[in-house]
């Protein structure tokens, strides 16, 4: 389905951007990986060789900080020189929150919204008139259900995440009659290390796993359903296994019965 076309991944160091990396591998696509850690992307790079055979000239390494919102059109332009042109865009870089409100300064709201929203906003701004020009193209966004429904520990968390679930869904109305496909993923607890990476009230990483996210779905099965998503141009790709799944339908039927889950949820 995606081979020989871009894929730009973002977030491609770690969890569900390391195994939609390899996803798009199998399927033979050119690859574009970007996170802050290098050494990690060359590791995942080295994955997409070795276990779907992906040619090293098909993949390059882009080390960036989706907060640096001035480098998303200097990292454009790096991966237009490069491949010629951009076919798939994944906004998967994320970090979540785990303190609560009262505690937490605001600083950490702001890096949240930069990592989570802004950053998606600048590296989709930078792509999209190359996408319009050729009249094609596809856009996804890593949300959450915390995109849906809030839930405590993760206020600056919840709101960047459904920050963008209205930006893509604005964005779609506006470019997909011209051509440009735009993909909301909402994941549930999925088994990365987004607890442990984590910001906590001062900033610093929360540093443990937590047992939500470790009993989620595997990664490279979440994967799986994006790619297959993607492929079917899906505009809302649901991903997970849990009774999570529910919430953003219950919220519809039973706002009052979700507001008190959410309260006496720990
Ligand atoms: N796992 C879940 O249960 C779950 C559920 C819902 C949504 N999500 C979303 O899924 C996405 C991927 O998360 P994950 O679960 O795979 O967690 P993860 O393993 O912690 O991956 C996060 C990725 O984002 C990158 N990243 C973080 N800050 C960045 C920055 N400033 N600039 C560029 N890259 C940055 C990280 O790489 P570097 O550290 O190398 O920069 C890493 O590759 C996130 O958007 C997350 O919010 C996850």
């Amino acid at each position: 389905m995606f081979t020989h076309q871009v894929v730009w991944i973002t977030g491609a160091s770690s969890g569900i951007g390391e195994s939609l990396a390899l996803a798009f591998a199998g399927q033979q696509a050119r690859l574009v990986l970007s996170a802050r850690r290098r050494d990690e992307l060359d590791r995942v790079a080295k994955r997409c060789e070795q276990e779907a055979g992906l040619s090293r000239t098909a993949i390059m390494i882009l080390p960036l900080d989706v907060a640096e919102l001035e480098t998303a059109p200097v990292k454009t332009d790096e991966v237009l020189k490069h491949f010629g042109q951009i076919d798939v865009l994944i906004n998967n870089a994320g970090v979540s929150q785990r303190s609560l409100c009262r505690d937490t300064d605001l600083t950490v709201y702001q890096r949240l919204m930069d990592v989570d929203v802004m950053g998606q906003i600048a590296l989709t701004k930078a792509v999209l008139p190359h996408m319009l020009e050729r009249g094609r193209g596809h856009i996804a966004v890593t949300s959450s259900v915390a995109g849906k429904v809030g839930v405590r520990l993760r206020s600056g968390y919840c709101a960047a995440k459904h920050a963008v679930m209205g930006f893509f869904d604005a964005l779609r109305a506006e470019v997909e009659d011209e051509g440009i496909k735009v993909a909301t993923i909402v994941p549930g607890f999925i088994a990365t290390p987004v607890a442990e990476n984590s910001l906590t009230a001062d900033g610093s990483s929360f540093g443990q796993a937590d047992e939500d996210n470790a009993g989620g779905m595997a990664p490279d099965k979440a994967a799986e359903v994006i790619i297959n998503g993607l492929g079917r141009g899906k505009r809302e790709i649901p991903v997970g296994e849990g009774k999570e799944m529910m919430a953003p339908w219950l919220k519809r039927v039973s706002p009052e019965l979700v507001f008190r889950m959410t309260k006496n949820r720990k």
